[in-house]
């Protein structure tokens, strides 16, 4: 009796916490103070796609990047501060300056797991109001003054594995140099573009990309659906957990053809101002069946990625970490440790 009652209150306590969060996985408070902490810094990448780093002409670690198997890591870990500065004023790749913009954001990254569940906590400085001189009010989003995002990679295609998020932006993406002119997107296959633009994708979803002239990338080169659906189902994506600040949405999407913020397994996302700081905290499922979800396992290690859509930025105007190592009890820029 004592027991079934118990059971009952049990889904009565987790129903209620599930509707107070409006999310479907309801998490156990964690001891943050118990859990190392790992730092980077994210940077301003300006107009760099993924295009951009392959070309030898524009980005002096091409070759490396390309040929010899480096990961960006390796050459820009811990030079993100003066690397940021070049985009956010104007000096390097970025035609649309926003005075006054920070170039960089450091932030204390910590992550722990369980049996069920990967647990992380992210925390950095809020920054000052510069307005973008092109958007309305100065604010490009103007319900969120932050956002965060994290990519988790599968492990399946090389040059994704080794620069991260890189691998999801390209040249004709929206606010990009290449991005199609409005009335040109009629022609798009297989993707939306009812935004006015077209959204991150991976090159593996496209029968060809141009990597040089004067219109780079692929957008109207998507596979056939079923190609890529296939291809999805076999490692081809990314997977994208994201955080709106404004109205406490979290999201579980993944890029492949396109970007698609749905059909995830799900995540929840907490956060808010701490003094000076933005306190932001993710628990998500290890495991998932979907696709576009990594499943996670303890001992592994996953190459990650992660943005701050600062100060009511939106698109392309963010800060972004370069390629990370998250290791769930294993190695790793990240080392999550079981709890
Ligand atoms: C072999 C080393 C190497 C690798 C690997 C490498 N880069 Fe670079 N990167 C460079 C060099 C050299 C420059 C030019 C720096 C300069 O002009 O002062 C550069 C410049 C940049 C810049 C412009 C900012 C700046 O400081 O000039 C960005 C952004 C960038 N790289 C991103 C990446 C990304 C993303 C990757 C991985 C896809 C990557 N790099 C891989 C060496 C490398």
């Amino acid at each position: 009796m004592t027991h079934t009652f118990a059971k009952k209150l049990g889904i009565a306590t987790a129903a209620i916490a599930l509707f107070a969060t409006g999310s479907a996985v309801a998490a156990p408070k964690v001891d943050w103070s118990k859990v190392p902490e790992a730092q980077t810094t994210l940077f301003y990448p300006g107009q760099t796609s993924f295009e951009w780093v392959q070309t030898g002409t524009d980005h002096g670690g091409a070759r490396s990047f390309v040929k010899k198997g480096d990961r960006c890591a390796e050459c820009h870990g811990g030079e993100q501060k003066d690397m940021g500065e070049k985009m956010v004023t104007g000096t390097k790749a970025e035609k649309s300056v926003i005075p006054g913009k920070r170039g960089s954001i450091p932030m204390k990254i910590k992550a722990t797991f369980d049996a069920t569940n990967l647990y992380m906590r992210f925390e950095f400085p809020a920054g000052a109001h510069t307005a973008a001189p092109f958007a309305p009010g100065g604010k490009m989003d103007a319900e969120n003054e932050i956002k965060l995002a994290m990519m988790v990679d599968p492990g399946k295609n090389d040059l994704q594995t080794r620069s991260g998020c890189w691998a999801t932006c390209h040249d004709d993406n929206r606010d990009m140099p290449s991005a199609p002119a409005k009335d040109k997107l009629a022609a798009a296959k297989g993707i939306d573009v009812s935004g006015g633009y077209v959204t991150k994708y991976l090159a593996d979803s496209r029968t060809a990309v141009e990597l040089s002239g004067a219109a780079r990338g692929g957008w109207d080169k998507v596979k056939p659906a079923a190609e890529v659906e296939a291809a999805v189902k076999g490692g081809a994506f990314m997977d994208l957990l994201r955080w709106k600040q404004g109205k406490n949405v979290s999201e579980d999407g993944y890029i492949a053809a396109e970007r698609v913020m749905k059909g995830g397994e799900g995540v929840q996302f907490e956060g808010k101002k701490e003094g000076a700081n933005w306190v932001v905290t993710m628990t998500r499922k290890l495991g998932s069946a979907q696709p576009g979800d990594v499943a996670l396992e303890a001992g592994k290690t996953y190459t990650v990625g992660f943005a701050v859509h600062d100060d009511y930025t939106a698109g392309r105007f963010h800060h972004v970490s370069v390629d990370m190592r998250l290791g769930l009890g294993a190695d790793g820029d990240i080392k999550a440790v079981k709890q």
